[in-house]
């Protein structure tokens, strides 16, 4: 299915506090560098237009929410929500995801790494594109203090399968998976994410899924 147009916030929308550039980020990423306080510290891989990091920042306002966005135009977009949405907890950074997690955010920190609807990359020779791949998923896993979650939610079956197989394989500290219910939606704004939204729309189905990282 194509991507629908995104317009980035109008000028005067002071996105100063919302959002970030990699270049201007503190060298190590906590909620002490980032937010100024020590409360848990949840990331979102690949936020697209920022449903989940709006309704998930005034949820929990004692987390701290940052969301990572590859395409310029969508961190900017998903910054704009959080202004709407007036919230504190909550920073998006424009730029990829894998480095940060390679080298900026401290082993063993993170409460919650939240993955949702990554682009699938069907071809065989573009699967080491994907964001859940062999290099980031034990990056994604040592981030997590133990007890935190990863959360991997899909509407591509192959994908799904092929992220069991190798976080069994590669990351058993994670654990088992943990299906995650549908969530009954009676509003626009009831989904997870504007990916869930429009797949359900479409009736396609949905494969939800955590791992809580156990003691090793
Ligand atoms: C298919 S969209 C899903 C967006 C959103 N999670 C949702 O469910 O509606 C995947 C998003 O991940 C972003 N993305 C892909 N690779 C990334 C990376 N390495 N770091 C940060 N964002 C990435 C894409 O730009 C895109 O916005």
């Amino acid at each position: 299915m194509p991507r629908s147009p995104i317009k980035r916030p109008p000028p005067g929308v002071d996105l100063s506090g919302v959002l970030r550039e990699v270049d201007d980020l503190p060298k190590s990423l906590n909620s002490q560098s980032l937010f100024g306080n020590d409360h848990p510290l949840e990331v979102e891989v690949g936020s697209g237009k920022g449903l989940f990091m709006a309704t998930a920042s005034v949820a929990n306002a004692d987390h701290n929410f940052l969301g990572v966005e590859i395409i310029s135009k969508y961190a900017a977009h998903s910054a704009g929500r959080l202004v709407r949405a007036g919230v504190s907890n909550a920073i998006m950074i424009s730029g990829n995801a894998e480095p940060l997690f390679a080298a900026r955010i401290e082993p063993g920190s993170l409460e919650a790494v939240h993955v949702y609807f990554p682009d699938p990359w069907w071809k065989k020779r573009h699967r080491k594109r994907r964001v859940l791949n062999e290099t980031s998923i034990p990056n994604y896993s040592r981030s997590l203090r133990v007890g935190g979650r990863l959360h991997f939610w899909t509407d591509v079956l192959d994908y799904f399968e092929q992220t069991i197989e190798t976080i069994a394989q590669i990351a058993p500290e994670l654990g088992i998976p943990i299906p995650e219910k549908e969530v009954e939606a009676t509003h626009e704004l009831d989904y997870r994410t504007h990916f869930e939204r429009r797949s359900r729309q479409h009736q396609i189905p949905v494969y939800r899924i955590h791992y809580e990282k156990r003691e090793t």
